[in-house]
């Protein structure tokens, strides 16, 4: 039977109604179905982006006419991959033909399994396995955060790099594998998941010692062409292509590759090579010269942290429906028509980005970051987004005040946290705040980072660098320390899943942490007022059971009881919005 478009308008309802009642398992089971019903629907997907971003779902399977909903919309514009991610490597994992090798990974011991899941998957056997195109779309758009699926796709890795070494080398029949249409195609997919995730995977002395193998065939190749194609894959699926000698030729020639391949060289050797001249364009406001500045520069240098792919846009404009909980009518009129936002710490330029289309084309908003290559990024990606009302500039948010500018809104999220003294760049973002200007705030609560808190004391007592192999041999350990409770909790997190997300999760090189009486102390010594957080809709309804006046939404001690019940309120970081003084 065919299902009338009115059915899937239903279920966006039924999703729409869950959602606000507290009930997001019943939200994106509706959901789901509604994209289902009316594939690449964008509202379904924006609605579903929302729901599931940064949910856990265990035990949720999946009809077939879902898994083709899941697989478009992990490559829908309207999207964000990441929160599909979860969802699709849960479902591959759980049902053949992928359950196969799942399955015998989770069977024989550690890395056994994972070299017989990688032998079948790469035989003619696991053809189907290995062309699934959910797979093929959650290894290009998303990062994976699923540890077993993990374990398969290193053990693959393992036997495409020893393949393509040996085919170099001109070693019989090791070619034939890559010959395969979906081998190739799997490699180009898997080698994009490499990409994204940094190289994050644990890789053994024997495949680094191939990996150079590998550098030294292409090294010969003046000219790279088609018939280099293994070799090209099995070094990006191990190492930026960007730093191969032969990363201009490649680019060059990427015509002369395969649709896929010339993807991943557009990917990985374009954009970076883009991102590095726009970054050297950008401004120097203010060199940083605070010692703790300088370091964490360095650590965004090397890892600039969050590299995303997609945006789901907000309102072009909507900016007083987020402000209108917390601010009054006539607060929010001072702020202006088009105010003028500060994005203080923008990183990689998602949330200045998300700004600059939510304050409207007429708002100027200046984004300010220390790192150029994370700056590089932004730029990079606010063109892609066509926006033209965002600037963006080098500089300290501590010598912000010396460039005398004043500012309606200012938005911090997850920066002065990793400042020598938050509360010393707190009052610097507060010199520049217009007079009842609106702040943003996102900073680590200490309860719901319990566990990282734990991790990152232990690993610090290890005294361990913070290069990739370090980084890598870390997570194994935790990855695999069953049993230690703080450990198993950490290990879940999506952040774990990338090499830079680990170095900001585990390895910052500083992190304060707060709970309300401190957050409340932080506010009142720069004068701001606390207006409320930005809550997650089963949150407020679950304060507002114990709480039912709304006055005690703006009472940090009443949070200080919610929170010590529900410790992971926070988990996503206290994110506030306060008013300047007068
Ligand atoms: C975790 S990232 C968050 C980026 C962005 N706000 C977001 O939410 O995606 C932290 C960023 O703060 C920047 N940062 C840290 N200290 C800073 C300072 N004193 N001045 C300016 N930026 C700073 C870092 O360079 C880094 O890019």
């Amino acid at each position: 039977m065919r299902a009338a478009p009115g059915d899937a308008e239903a279920r966006l309802l039924l999703a729409r109604a869950a959602a606000a009642r507290g009930r997001p398992a019943e939200a994106i089971a509706a959901g789901l179905r509604a994209l289902a019903l009316a594939p690449g629907r964008a509202d379904a997907v924006a609605l579903l982006s929302a729901l599931l971003a940064g949910r856990r779902l265990e035990g949720l399977t999946l009809e077939p006419d879902e898994v083709r909903a899941v697989t478009a919309a992990l490559r829908h514009p309207e999207a964000d991959p990441q929160a599909f991610a979860g969802l699709a490597a849960g479902h591959l994992t759980a049902r053949d033909p992928f359950g196969h090798a799942a399955r015998l990974a989770a069977g024989a011991g550690a890395g056994a399994g994972g070299d017989a899941a990688a032998a079948w998957l790469l035989s003619p056997k696991g053809r189907r396995a290995l062309a699934d195109p959910l797979l093929a779309a959650l290894l290009e758009r998303a990062i994976n955060t699923d540890p077993q699926l993990e374990a398969v796709l290193t053990a693959a890795r393992r036997r495409l790099l020893e393949a393509a070494a040996d085919a170099a080398q001109g070693a019989d029949g090791a070619a034939a594998l890559w010959h395969r249409r979906e081998v190739a195609g799997f490699a180009a997919a898997l080698a994009h998941q490499a990409l994204s995730n940094e190289f994050v995977f644990a890789e053994t002395p024997e495949e680094t010692a191939r990996v150079g193998a590998v550098a030294d065939a292409l090294a010969r190749r003046a000219r790279p062409g088609r018939g280099d194609e293994p070799v090209v894959l099995a070094w990006g699926l191990y190492r930026p292509l960007d730093r191969l000698p032969v990363a201009d030729a490649l680019l060059a020639a990427r015509a002369a590759f395969s649709p896929a391949v010339a993807a991943l060289i557009d990917r990985a050797v374009g954009e970076r090579r883009e991102e590095a001249r726009l970054g050297e364009a950008v401004p120097d406001l203010l060199p940083a010269r605070d010692a703790v500045s300088v370091r964490v520069r360095d650590q965004y240098e090397e890892n600039p942290y969050p590299r995303w792919t997609r945006l789901r846009l907000p309102r072009p404009g909507g900016w007083r429906d987020g402000l209108a909980p917390f601010f009054a009518a006539d607060e929010l009129a001072a702020l202006g028509p088009a105010p003028r936002v500060l994005v203080a710490g923008c990183g990689t330029g998602r949330q200045a980005i998300a700004a600059a289309v939510r304050y409207g084309p007429e708002a100027e908003v200046l984004a300010v970051d220390l790192s150029r290559a994370s700056l590089g990024f932004a730029v990079r990606m606010a063109r892609h987004h066509g926006v033209g009302n965002l600037r963006f500039a080098r500089a300290d948010l501590l010598d912000l005040p010396a460039l005398g500018r004043r500012f309606d809104v200012i938005e911090c999220s997850g920066v002065l946290h990793h400042l020598g003294d938050p509360a010393a760049g707190l009052r610097a973002l507060v010199a520049c705040l217009a007079p009842g200007g609106a702040m943003r705030l996102a900073l680590y609560s200490a309860r719901a980072r319990r566990h990282v808190g734990a991790v990152r004391a232990e690993l610090a007592a290890d005294g361990l660098p913070t290069t990739p192999e370090a980084i890598r041999a870390a997570r194994q350990a935790l990855l695999a320390s069953d049993g230690a409770p703080a450990r198993a909790v950490v290990a879940t997190f999506r952040d774990v899943f990338s090499l830079s997300g680990c170095r900001d999760l585990l390895f910052h090189v500083q992190e304060h942490r707060f709970d309300p009486p401190g957050l409340a102390a932080l506010l009142a010594g720069a004068g701001l007022d606390f207006r409320g957080f930005v809550l997650a809709p089963e949150t407020a309804a679950a304060f507002a059971r114990r709480f039912p006046e709304p006055a005690r939404r703006r009472d940090l001690s009443a949070w200080a009881d919610f929170e010590a019940r529900h410790p992971d309120t926070f988990a996503g970081m206290y994110d506030v919005w306060c008013r300047g003084p007068a």
